[in-house]
């Protein structure tokens, strides 16, 4: 609820092993792919947290019925799925509108409340829309909604300007049931759209390229439902390293291929950390105080933009000046106030931000204002002088399946305060 709070006391070393979740940013699309064919999945190693319970909200809402036993999600998708996803859900979420193209493939009709904003940047989805429109979608704005409808989807080639992740799932899953051939080229190549594509192979969809910047899909008539375990959250991983180096720790994060954080691993590394990576897991020690690293933003392989201000946290600690460069969002820097409240020293000019090092942070009263600036702020608590209470969790929690208990086994000082 928003009236918790985090109360963290920091400048103890994190140290131990945990192991990752699985990934937010699949999970989310795995759910909405089940919409491709009747039937029960299971879907194991899904993380619990707020997005997935609104996505859980979404499916219930056309019509599928879930369960949870532990981390292990079973849809069951009807013969018919309804074909609206509301306002008051994707307001919460705006990655709701990842149900635009399953829906469009498999029923012919999608009504999806417009996103609204959003604290990193306007976000646009006109990507989206225009490859799928590509496809032989009609779509059309009715009073905050887009109504999309077409006859059967036609394959075709679609160029994306950007590599947006959100628009290259949504056209894979509109191309697997489409007519015909379906090239995705300049198309995102995050881990999160190979496991979709994965699952949406088991489900019997024909698909090459997978996680390439050429994607091609064959259209197939029918899909089946099917089972998949979801991939280590590598955003998730990203985070616990980076806080065992902000706080001179030693962390090995278990359940996660290192070859998904390459780039934060070999900026962990330049900053001075002791890096060994196995097969799918990586142990991060930081022995000294940080060195400064500069490090851009890009879609993968590039540095994560959901690392970045994570990252921004462990260069204020650096003995030397950082610059990091943001390239995906285009206002992603307005959580920097609030890490400024707590000591760091960080101007801003445009897209890039100029970290000045050795910052002795101070723990302050802070508010989470969006999911992974939430997560910075509680890196920069656990390294700070002092008591630290971050408010605004309803951001951390849409990201991080309970972040104070995951912290705590790594010794760390956090505990959730529950107003009476
Ligand atoms: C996904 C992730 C998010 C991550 C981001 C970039 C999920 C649920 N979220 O978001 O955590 O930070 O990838 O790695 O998976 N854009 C357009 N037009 C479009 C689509 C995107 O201009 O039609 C722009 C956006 O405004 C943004 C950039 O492209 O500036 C990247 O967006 P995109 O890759 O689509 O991110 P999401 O899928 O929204």
């Amino acid at each position: 609820m928003d009236h918790e709070k985090l109360v963290v006391s920091g400048g103890n070393p994190l140290r131990g092993r945990i192991e990752a979740g699985g990934a937010k940013n699949s999970a989310l699309k795995l759910m909405a792919a089940t919409l491709l064919a009747e039937g029960s999945y299971r879907i194991e190693r899904v993380p619990r947290i707020v997005d997935v319970q609104t996505m859980v909200q979404v499916l219930g809402r056309l019509g599928c019925a879930t369960t949870f036993e532990g981390n292990t999600l079973t849809v069951d998708v009807p013969a018919e799925p309804g074909t609206e996803a509301p306002y008051d859900l994707v307001r919460q979420m705006r990655a709701s509108i990842i149900v635009l193209g399953p829906l469009l493939a498999r029923r012919g009709h999608a009504r999806v409340s417009m996103p609204g904003g959003c604290a990193i940047g306007s976000r646009k989805i006109d990507l989206h829309l225009r490859g799928l429109e590509r496809m032989g979608a009609e779509i059309a704005m009715d009073h905050g909604y887009l109504d999309a409808r077409c006859d059967r989807l036609t394959g075709t080639r679609v160029v994306l300007d950007f590599p947006s992740v959100g628009a290259t799932e949504n056209l894979i899953m509109a191309g697997v049931l489409a007519k015909g051939t379906t090239r995705i080229e300049n198309a995102a190549r995050e881990p999160e759209i190979a496991d979709l594509c994965a699952m949406l192979a088991t489900m019997g969809a024909r698909i090459a390229g997978a996680g390439t910047p050429d994607v091609e899909i064959e259209g197939v008539d029918a899909l089946r439902a099917t089972d998949h375990v979801v991939v280590g959250d590598r955003i998730e991983a990203g985070t616990y390293l980076i806080a065992a180096a902000a706080t001179g720790g030693d962390v090995t994060v278990t359940g996660v291929a290192p070859k998904h954080l390459d780039l934060p691993l070999q900026k962990l590394a330049d900053a001075g950390a002791q890096v060994d990576a196995g097969v799918n897991e990586v142990r991060v020690a930081m022995p000294g105080g940080p060195k400064p690293v500069d490090f851009v933003t890009l879609p993968f392989p590039g540095f994560p933009t959901d690392l970045m201000p994570q990252m921004m946290v462990l260069c204020s600690l650096a003995g030397g000046d950082s610059i990091a460069t943001e390239n995906v969002f285009e206002s992603r820097f307005m959580f920097v106030d609030e890490i400024r409240r707590m000591g760091a020293d960080i101007r801003l000019d445009g897209h890039h931000a100029a970290i000045r090092g050795g910052a002795r942070l101070q723990a302050a009263p802070v508010r989470a204002p969006d999911i992974r600036a939430g997560a910075a702020l509680v890196i920069a608590a656990l390294a700070a002088e002092g008591e630290t209470e971050i408010t605004g969790l309803g951001f951390i929690d849409r990201g991080y399946e309970r972040i104070e208990e995951r912290l705590a086994t790594l010794g760390a000082r956090i505990e959730r305060r529950v107003p009476r």
